[in-house]
């Protein structure tokens, strides 16, 4: 059998075990589990995103350029290792690595104040929320240390991605 007919009869069987799948009726919810929906903010899904468009191309000095690349590499390993310590339960590592690497506490090991003067307003600002949701993430991986409550944090986590997301939606160096 052909790895395709394979993944097709996959398909159907579950299609098959889950009739509902695909047509989700609002209606037919359940009001309680629609009403703990309504209460969190649903998480953005790739579908959920808005529509891409042009990024803007900005110039940075060709030094500054490497510098933040460099940055940019070390801040995907902060997330990387922030995933590692949450698997571990240990949170205020976590926490110190989010604070010390992405948060409010890095601005000057970034030198934001020198890169700032090259970025148009709108990418300072998506800056800023990115060390914004770091530091508050810092916060809840804190909290989460005392209450053993895993999801906050990675929910937390989630939204401090998000940051970086947007910014690349938004920003290209030339
Ligand atoms: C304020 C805007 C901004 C934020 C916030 C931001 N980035 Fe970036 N990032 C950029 C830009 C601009 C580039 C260059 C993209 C290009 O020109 O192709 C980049 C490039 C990168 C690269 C590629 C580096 C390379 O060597 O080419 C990685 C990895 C990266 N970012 C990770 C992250 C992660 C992880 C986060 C969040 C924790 C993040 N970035 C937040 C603007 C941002």
């Amino acid at each position: 059998m052909s790895v395709r007919i394979a993944l097709t009869l996959a398909g159907l069987l579950a299609a098959i075990a889950q009739p509902s799948l695909g047509k989700p009726d609002a209606h037919q919810m359940d009001h309680a589990a629609h009403m703990a929906q309504m209460e969190k903010p649903a998480p953005k899904t790739r579908a959920a995103m808005p529509p891409a468009v042009k990024p803007v191309l900005v110039r940075f000095p060709t030094q500054l350029r490497d510098h933040t690349l460099s940055n940019m590499r070390d801040h995907l390993l902060a997330l990387a290792e922030i995933q590692e310590r949450l698997a571990q339960q240990r949170y205020d590592a976590a926490a110190e690595i989010a604070e010390q690497r992405l948060g409010m506490s890095s601005l000057q090991l970034h030198g934001a104040h020198e890169v700032a003067k090259y970025m148009p307003k709108g990418m300072q600002e998506a800056g800023t929320a990115m060390h914004r949701a770091a530091s508050r993430f810092a916060l809840t991986a804190q909290e989460s240390s005392i209450d053993r409550d895993l999801g906050k944090s990675l929910a937390t986590l989630a939204t401090l991605t998000q940051t970086c997301v947007a910014c690349h939606a938004g920003y290209r160096l030339r």
